[in-house]
């Protein structure tokens, strides 16, 4: 059944004669949505993830007398396969809400060849740009490589490594001129992701085959240079592409839109709407998928509540990323309701992150209802294993509705008796969810309508599927009691207030006479000031290809500063 577009079929696709045999190999058996089942690969870096990995931890002994921790198998990352061109060449990307753009690593990537691919790449923690060169980090897997962790020292660039090729054909690479349908776009493309990694090709369509599905004419960038292992599949809002909104974009009249993956199954009638479901299921479940054009209610448990995208960014007149407004934070530990703050907070849903980022006076309060402490040896929020509650849960107040999140999502077991919080502390006052928050959040993204659904995820769910394609409204969604009351300014965290008695209108206001709370001395030792901006790809409008040799060496708070004062 399957239709393989020439390259003259391909010029005539204006026709859609390519898109519309898979659109009708579609219709046969599924309505309107596509549900793409992904992998959750997890390891210590890209390279070495693998999907049965169980985090292993070592502690060795230094000679300046602390332990120096290891970790590995703590990075996750959810992973779908396509098969790229006339030639079906295998390649793994990252499914990523956090960017918009697809692209793939070409075959002829020089730091393939050359073996300087670093084994690293997710947005999964930050730089620290005030180390010192004789500072050791210990977990520097938080952010990079071991051989990239270094980077913030200012003394090394591209580490070369010795399985770099093999790391650049574990995820598979695409040869264009193996594709007889490839059309390249001739124009530039250009990626900075919030780890400081890159990629930069060259924009081009060809056809996409995944999960059964085959649609031709996708855009996509081949990346012939990227110290990145494995190629993304942004499935983020149109304005966050970087033709739109990245650092090759100089001026307002060159930013553009194009059709990205999920539009395209709209524009091809595979779906209804721009809209789909993302339901990572347990944190130790081997899969995961995310549903387009449709919401499978066997999915979540209790009501789907829908809240407003809020736009947080000067510059844009709507919100290009999965920014929601957390309306209140909670503890359910001891067998009590702790609420920590009803100060309202933006909250950036994204599944290309791995841990949590909060405020630094909020990540402490946390810590604290939790019984962390901050370790200024490690930087690190730590506990002792054997004290972690396994009841204990954190709770997100989205708007007059609940998210329960167990801690035990959110913590990194090492081999010792020493647990570590994976809850990160940032400046300013703005929180980023990444897989910890969303594998106990069913969350539906409506692209069309700036909106998101959210409901308790029915982690480990073996049930049958209970789909409704999304044609208008989300089905079965209601707007969230507190809808409307979405952040409008930054506002320092104040404590007090009750998410757990919400009623519309009452759970929204700090009650009066509540303190700021200061951060603790812990946290003020280590500046976390690149974090904030640290998954956002367009804050890199600043960054200028050339200079990605420099970015390693560069103390990026300054970088960060300089992108700031851009915007
Ligand atoms: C591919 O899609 C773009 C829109 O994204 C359209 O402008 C172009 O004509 C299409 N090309 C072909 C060959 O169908
Ligand atoms: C790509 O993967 C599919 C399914 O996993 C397989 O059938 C196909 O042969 C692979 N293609 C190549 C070129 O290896
Ligand atoms: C990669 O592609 C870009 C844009 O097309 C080009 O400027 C650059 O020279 C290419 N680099 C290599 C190593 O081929
Ligand atoms: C590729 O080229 C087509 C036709 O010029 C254009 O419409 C489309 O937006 C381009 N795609 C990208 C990603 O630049
Ligand atoms: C979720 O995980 C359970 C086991 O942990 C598995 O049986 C189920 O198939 C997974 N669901 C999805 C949609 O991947
Ligand atoms: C905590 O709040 C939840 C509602 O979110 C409620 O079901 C539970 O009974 C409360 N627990 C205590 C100890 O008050
Ligand atoms: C729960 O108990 C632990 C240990 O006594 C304590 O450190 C923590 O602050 C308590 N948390 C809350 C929310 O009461």
């Amino acid at each position: 059944m399957k239709v393989k577009c020439t390259g003259l079929l391909t010029l005539l696709a204006g026709l859609a004669s390519c898109a519309s045999v898979t659109k009708a190999e579609l219709e046969d058996s599924r309505a309107n949505y596509v549900k793409l089942g992904f992998d959750k690969l997890k390891g210590n870096t890209f390279s070495d993830a693998t999907k049965h990995a169980k985090p292993i931890a070592k502690l060795h002994k230094r000679d300046d007398g602390y332990e120096e921790m290891t970790i590995v198998n703590q990075q996750s990352f959810y992973s779908v396969e396509l098969g790229v061109g006339s030639s079906d060449q295998n390649v793994t990307v990252l499914v990523d809400t956090g960017s918009s753009d697809l692209w793939i690593m070409g075959s002829n990537n020089p730091y393939c060849k050359a073996g300087t691919v670093s084994n690293n790449k997710r947005r999964v923690g930050i730089r620290h740009p005030e180390k010192r060169a004789e500072d050791f980090d210990p977990f520097s897997w938080l952010t990079f490589s071991s051989s990239e962790g270094s980077t913030a020292t200012g003394t090394q660039t591209i580490v070369p490594s010795a399985s770099a090729t093999l790391t650049c054909s574990q995820y598979g690479t695409f040869a264009t001129s193996s594709s007889s349908s490839f059309q390249s776009n001739d124009t530039e493309f250009y990626i900075q992701y919030g780890d400081g990694t890159f990629a930069l090709g060259t924009w081009g369509t060809d056809t996409i085959k995944v999960d059964g599905l085959e649609i031709s004419n996708v855009s996509f960038a081949v990346a012939n240079e990227t110290d990145s292992s494995v190629g993304v599949l942004g499935i983020g809002l149109p304005g966050l592409e970087t033709t739109n909104s990245g650092s090759l974009v100089t001026s307002a009249r060159d930013a553009y839109e194009y059709e990205n993956f999920p539009l395209v199954l709209k524009r091809d009638g595979i779906i209804n709407r721009n809209a789909y479901s993302l339901f990572l299921n347990s944190s130790d479940a081997q899969t995961g998928s995310v549903l387009f054009g449709a919401v499978d209610h066997s999915k979540y448990t209790g009501t789907l509540y829908t809240i407003p995208l809020i736009n947080t960014l000067s510059g844009y007149s709507e919100p290009i990323q999965f920014e929601v407004t957390l309306q209140g934070l909670g503890l359910q530990a001891n067998d009590t309701n702790t609420t920590l703050t009803t100060t309202k907070i933006p909250a950036l849903l994204d599944s290309g992150t791995t841990l949590a980022y909060f405020p630094s006076n909020l990540a402490t309060m946390i810590a604290r209802g939790v019984g962390a402490t901050y370790s200024s040896l490690y930087g690190y929020y730590m506990m002792s294993c054997s004290d972690i509650d396994t009841s204990t849960e954190i709770i997100y107040d989205f708007g007059g509705f609940l998210i329960a999140s167990p801690l035990e999502n959110y913590i990194i077991q090492t081999s010792g008796s020493t647990c570590i919080l994976g809850i990160l502390p940032q400046s300013g006052n703005s929180i980023i969810l990444g897989d910890t928050f969303l594998t106990s959040a069913y969350v539906v993204y409506d692209l069309e309508n700036l909106e998101i659904s959210l409901a308790q995820a029915n982690v480990g769910s073996t049930g049958s599927d209970n789909i409704d394609v999304i044609s208008s409204s989300v089905p079965s969604a209601v707007k969230a009691p507190a809808y409307s009351s979405t952040w409008s300014t930054s506002a320092s965290i104040a404590t007090g207030g009750n998410i757990f008695t919400v009623t519309v209108g009452s759970s929204q206001n700090n009650s009066s006479g509540t303190t700021t709370t200061s951060g603790s001395s812990g946290t003020t030792t280590r500046s976390t000031s690149t974090t904030t901006s640290s998954t956002r790809q367009n804050l890199a409008i600043a960054i200028q290809p050339s200079w990605q040799f420099v970015w390693t060496g560069l103390c990026m708070s300054t970088v960060v500063s300089i992108i700031s004062w851009f915007l």
